[in-house]
């Protein structure tokens, strides 16, 4: 299955993804990484694997509808059949998430629904959560919504500052966005009534199992 993923920063989950697709029994190969901005990480990380990179800057179109537009053009003609997003910080336009309706994958750093939004680990220590994670989803067109792929769940430690939490998470991060994307490139992947189901199982095993216990 041909990737295109989406990045405006450092892509360490682009990396995990770049790692993976190595093996030579992955399913998946990443055919275009896009990003908004010129100087993000990512980048450098798709040159370096010999991966074709586009940056397309938001600044330079009217409005997100147009932006959008241009991105898909260039997911399309990258023969792209799967779109992950991986830390892309630019919100999606209707249009955009409707035309890639269960093509197209997220990664967040809580367990979803819970912490939606920006500064998760900062508010789930603020709150006192024992438990945070993150999750794999396909997108909807409010942001952090979507039938839930894949989770890991992270303790929270009582001395935990929000960095350390966040370092803990990016771990398992790594390791269910591969493994999202290999389920879903092996056709064992899909949404019936808004809830995923990996080989059928609402509950599939390995897909919501912690991958650290
Ligand atoms: C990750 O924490 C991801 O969950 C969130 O943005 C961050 C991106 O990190 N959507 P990276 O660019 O993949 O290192």
């Amino acid at each position: 299955m041909k990737l295109a993923v989406l990045v405006s920063g450092r892509g360490s989950n682009l990396q995990a993804l770049i790692d993976a697709c190595k093996a030579e029994d992955f399913p998946a190969e990443i055919v275009l990484v896009l990003s908004n901005k010129v100087g993000a990480y990512g980048l450098e990380r798709a040159r370096e694997a010999g991966i074709a990179t586009t940056v397309l800057n938001h600044k330079d179109y009217e409005d997100r509808e147009s932006f959008d537009a241009a991105m898909s053009e260039q997911i399309t003609a990258a023969g792209a059949e799967l779109v992950c997003l991986a830390g892309f910080m630019r919100l999606l336009s209707d249009g955009f998430v409707r035309s890639w309706r269960d093509r197209l994958i997220n990664i967040h750093p809580s367990l979803l629904p819970a912490y939606k939004g920006l500064h998760v680990h900062e508010r789930v220590i603020e709150e006192g959560a024992r438990f945070s994670g993150c999750t794999v989803h396909f997108v909807r067109p409010a942001m952090d919504e979507g039938p839930i792929i894949s989770q890991a769940v992270v303790a929270v430690h009582p001395t935990d500052t929000p960095d350390d939490l966040a370092a803990r998470i990016l771990e398992q991060e790594h390791a269910i966005y591969p493994r999202a994307v290999k389920y879903i490139a092996e056709g064992r992947v899909r949404v019936s009534a808004e809830r995923v189901l990996i080989n059928e199982h609402t509950v599939p095993e390995g897909a919501l199992s912690n991958p650290a216990s």
